[in-house]
């Protein structure tokens, strides 16, 4: 039988390569957008809407899954903003935006269809390098690194949670050529499809479960 993703934020980046990458590994993918229009003809694809800033539409989402009537083995939660990505400083709108969809709208929907994930299925967080501690030598982004943290925090309550049942992790797609920030298109190093093919290399391994994982690099990556 077809093994079957959720990818969240599949209309574009690193989302949508990601479910194109999930469909040539003969995967059936569930591709989120707030539009409800994810930009790949495929029939094993099928688009929903999906604002995780929005409990509604979160709600209306695992309604949505639950008429599949279909387990799940994979869980991407990909989706994310960054607002305040090259600013030095933080400010209240951009801080609202990213904790509203990095943090809160992500942990709703997981805990909302966690129990339609399959046992011994898998929920990788899209998180970023910028969330880790360690490795924290600049000042600036702080809503967008905050939240990364944040959902690496969440990424180990799952793991503790789900251990034996789940494999979960944190991964960084390395840097990639999107529109999450202005200047990304013209200096990021990798093309969306280049960090999906590596983030498929890391999910379809044996990965260690709860572990932080960088994929441009190939290296584990520590909190
Ligand atoms: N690009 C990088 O260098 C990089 C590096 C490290 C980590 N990441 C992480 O990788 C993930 C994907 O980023 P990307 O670079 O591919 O960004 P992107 O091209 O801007 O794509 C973001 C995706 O998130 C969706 N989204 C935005 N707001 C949403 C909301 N309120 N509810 C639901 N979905 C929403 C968008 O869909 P719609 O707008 O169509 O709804 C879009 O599909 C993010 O979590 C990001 O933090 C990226």
């Amino acid at each position: 039988m077809k093994k079957s993703a959720i990818v969240t934020g599949a209309s574009k980046g690193i989302g949508w390569a990601l479910s194109k990458a999930l469909l040539e590994h003969d995967f059936e993918v569930i591709g989120t957008s707030r539009s409800g229009v994810i930009p790949i003809e495929h029939e094993e694809l099928h688009a929903l809407k999906l604002d995780l800033t929005s409990g509604e539409s979160i709600g209306n989402f695992a309604n949505s899954l639950k008429a599949f009537d279909k387990q799940i083995d994979l869980l991407i939660n990909n989706a994310g903003v960054g607002p305040d990505l090259r600013s030095p400083l933080p400010d209240e709108a951009s801080f609202d935006a990213t904790f509203d969809v990095n943090v809160k709208g992500t942990v709703m929907l997981t805990e909302s269809i966690i129990e339609m994930v399959k046992k011994g299925g898998m929920i990788i967080n899209v998180s970023s390098k910028m969330g880790s501690i360690a490795y924290c030598e600049r000042s600036g982004a702080v809503a967008y690194r905050m939240s990364k943290s944040a959902l690496n925090m969440y990424t180990k309550i799952l793991a503790n949670r789900y251990d034996g049942t789940y494999k979960i992790a944190s991964i960084h797609p390395g840097w990639v050529k999107t529109t999450i920030a202005p200047d990304n298109i013209e200096h990021a190093r990798l093309s969306p499809e280049e960090s999906a093919a590596k983030m498929m290399d890391f999910i379809l391994s044996d990965f260690r479960h709860g572990i932080y994982w960088d994929a441009e690099t190939n290296q584990e990556l520590e909190w």
